[in-house]
């Protein structure tokens, strides 16, 4: 909803330039009313990270105005605030550098650096009667108790600063009104409270508290102190083989929080910055410090859970909850790939790798459609995606890698086949249209994509062929061609859209691939050929596939671009339970073995910690990942076998694939059109089927199909016909 109107006579405000890079502005305004509102809102956003108080309460959200593309879009926040308008008031504004202090350009960077901000506090009267503040130069700029924040270095805070008054604020000009609009996504939230789980001496003799849980959020404390006593502390994700607290895969984000006490009772949670933990160590703390008094509050956008997998696997159980915690972890505003180090990004790549997971996990609709505006705005002019949206390392087309820009394609089809809306297709076909061309246009060889900087199978497990190569980088790429023309083309028949001359550019690109590339040497480039229809002859690329993790002492061996799918590709090959078998191992490197060694989220990498507990090099060595969590969409999809028949889950396919492997799988999905359950039991060497539907469903069992309406009903294998009918 745009409404830009409300901020007609209100002014950007901005401090003189801060002396430091993170320094915090606090902006004050005092007014009095002498008759109560029926009706107070509070509209604000600033260049930076914001947290509002009005009368002392603080009335804004975690994290506002959230992480957007702010050289296109500068997200606002509306409150209601009547309840704390009192007849003498006080609206305070504290500002830090927050994610638009990331933008490198001359201009965004010289905004940056005033921490500007614009509000209007609008108030109805009972007699119709309408008064607004506006921010204007009547502003107070006063001293700040908080000192410093940054995102990736953390916070320092002083509770004995007076927070007095040193300047009016200044008036910008307006000129960034044209990007205001609206947030239109969901929220960022404290959501759960965790205690210490343990209190650690380490070796190393530091005092570490152990939350038992990888989170993404921020400390808050509680202590009873003298003046000037100090509290630092520092997050990191684990601890090393020797028990010694370990950060280094932050990089070179500080992560560290300081606070200086005042005298007394005092709590304190950071205001404008956040980090991915798990552990935090005491490096300075008053005397009468207690460990109970400190909780774990973790922070992410507020979507809902609406898928639920539940096994007789424990270690799978326990990688399922990793996946959520991991997925709640790094859905801040927008999906990022890690919460810990200095990155935090919205890489393209991963979340087109993982949404579709995303989205039987939790409701992702209105989270990722704003992330999709981001997209389209980030879109350049010939059609280039970014690797990062919000593209605040102004990659433009230096970062334009295939599996990471064809988020262009892959995202909107994945939201329209989940929640079945056409309109938001046609807002997005441009984009997907742009996405093809731009590779037709400059692409070095005709209908196969060469020519750009590619990341390929990022992160794979030594993924090599016979003859020693890993998987080749234009046959990702020309394979990513072909999926976004077909995923272009099933989109624009959806919409009544010409697609005739996609349809021949799809056939000349497969044909071409097919021409190009004659074998297929790792795990990788099989499991491409068979997910996106290239392989020629199925049957034998079906067979390498599983001789190659065969090979490979049964291991997977797929990179970021292979292991969403290569459970697909082996049930898609009528090889279930060979996937049963890679999904459930827990040798080094599996889904299961970081569970072995402790995660409580997915890692970035397969060996993230090795089998002698040794920590893979420090620049790429993330405990929260969510990429190789990607694989769950394999149990609601194929095990539970939830697919949606009709766009939006209106008519539903479950085709449920049991495996010995396992003696029962309970799944719930709460699907766009209504909760769709399906269980199964191995009972005397046959499996017993519970499914209840909310719409129209094409049940398949064991090779048998049924219709059936809504509602819930029982079957068994052997005798699928004689199903109990509807059981309610
Ligand atoms: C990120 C990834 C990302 C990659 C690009 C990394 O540093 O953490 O998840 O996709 O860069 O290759």
């Amino acid at each position: 909803m745009v409404n830009k109107e409300i901020f007609l006579h209100s002014r950007w405000i901005e401090s003189a330039e801060v002396k430091n890079r993170d320094d915090v502005v606090l902006y004050k305004k005092n007014f009095n009313i002498n008759k109560k509102p029926i009706k107070a809102e509070l509209y604000i956003t600033a260049c930076g990270i914001y947290v509002a108080w009005i009368n002392g309460k603080r009335i804004s959200f975690p994290l506002t105005p959230g992480f957007d593309s702010y050289m296109h879009r500068i997200p606002y926040q509306k409150y209601d605030v009547t309840n704390v308008i009192r007849y003498e008031n006080e609206i305070k504004v504290s500002v830090g550098r927050g994610w638009f202090g990331w933008y490198r350009d001359e201009e965004t960077a010289y905004i940056s650096k005033r921490r500007r901000v614009k509000a209007v506090l609008c108030l109805t009267f009972f007699d119709g009667t309408k008064s607004c503040i506006e921010t204007d130069e009547s502003w107070s700029l006063c001293e700040n108790k908080c000192i410093s924040s940054d995102i990736y270095n953390g916070e320092e805070y002083d509770a004995r600063k007076e927070e007095v008054f040193y300047a009016n604020a200044q008036v910008a000009t307006n000129e960034l009104d044209g990007r205001l609009f609206e947030f239109e996504g969901k929220k960022i939230k404290e959501h759960e409270k965790i205690k210490p789980v343990k209190t650690v001496i380490t070796p190393a003799g530091e005092f570490v508290l152990d939350f038992g849980q990888n989170l993404t959020g921020y400390i808050e404390f509680s202590v009873k102190a003298k003046e000037g006593e100090k509290l630092r502390l520092s997050y990191a994700e684990t601890l090393d083989a020797q028990g010694n607290f370990y950060n280094k895969n932050y990089r070179s984000a500080k992560a560290q929080i300081i606070y200086v006490c005042k005298d007394g009772c005092q709590t304190y949670k950071p205001l404008h910055t956040f980090c991915g933990f798990r552990y935090v160590r005491l490096e300075e703390k008053p005397e009468s410090v207690d460990e109970n008094n400190f909780v774990a509050i973790s922070v992410y956008s507020d979507i809902k859970r609406v898928g639920k997998i539940n096994s007789s696997n424990p270690t799978l159980n326990k990688f399922i909850n990793n996946v959520i915690w991991s997925q709640k972890d790094n859905f801040i505003d927008v999906p990022i790939d890690c919460p810990q180090r200095d990155e935090r990004m919205g890489w393209t790549g991963d979340v087109q790798l993982y949404c579709r997971t995303a989205m039987y996990n939790f409701d992702c609709k209105k989270f990722y459609t704003r992330w999709l505006n981001m997209v389209k705005c980030e879109q350049d002019y010939y059609g280039y995606v970014p690797n990062v949206v919000p593209d605040v390392y102004g990659y433009g087309q230096a970062g334009f890698s295939s599996a990471w820009s064809d988020v262009a394609t892959v995202l909107p089809w994945t939201l329209y086949q989940m929640y079945g809306s056409k309109e938001l297709l046609k807002k997005h076909y441009r984009q997907m249209k742009k996405h093809v061309d731009v590779i037709t246009k400059t692409t070095e060889k005709k209908y196969l994509w060469i020519g750009q900087e590619h990341f390929g199978d990022w992160l794979n497990f030594n993924d090599i062929s016979s003859d020693g190569r890993r998987s080749r980088k234009e046959f990702i790429s020309s394979a990513y061609y072909a999926y976004s023309t077909k995923l272009l083309i099933l989109a624009g028949e959806t919409i009544g859209r010409n697609v005739s001359k996609y349809k021949c550019l799809y056939e000349n690109i497969v044909k071409t691939f097919q021409e190009t590339f004659l074998d297929y040497g790792t795990q990788t480039e099989c499991v491409l050929a068979l997910v996106f229809d290239l392989a020629k002859d199925k049957e034998t690329v079906a067979r390498k596939l599983v001789d190659l993790i065969t090979l490979n002492g049964g291991n997977i061996r797929t990179g970021f671009i292979g292991t969403p799918y290569i459970l697909h590709a082996l049930s898609l090959s009528e090889q279930v339970d060979f996937a049963y078998d890679l999904l459930l191992s827990t040798k080094s490197p599996s889904w299961l073995y970081s569970v072995g060694k402790g995660a409580t989220t997915v890692w970035e990498r397969w060996e993230g910690i090795d089998k002698n507990g040794n920590f893979a090099a420090a620049s790429l060595n993330s405990f929260n990942h969510y990429v190789f969590g990607s694989v769950i969409d394999w149990i609601y999809m194929v095990c539970a076998g939830i697919t949606p028949k009709k766009a939006g889950f209106k008519e539903v396919l479950i085709s449920p694939k049991p495996s010995q492997k396992l003696d029962w799988l309970d799944v719930s999905f709460n699907s766009n059109s209504g909760e769709i359950v399906v269980k199964w039991e191995k009972k005397n060497n046959r499996f017993n089927y519970y499914i209840k539907t909310p719409v129209k469903a094409a049940v398949v069992i064991e090779g048998q199909e049924i219709e059936v309406n809504k509602g819930e009903y029982r079957f068994n294998g052997k005798e699928f016909n004689q199903y109990e009918k509807k059981i309610i």
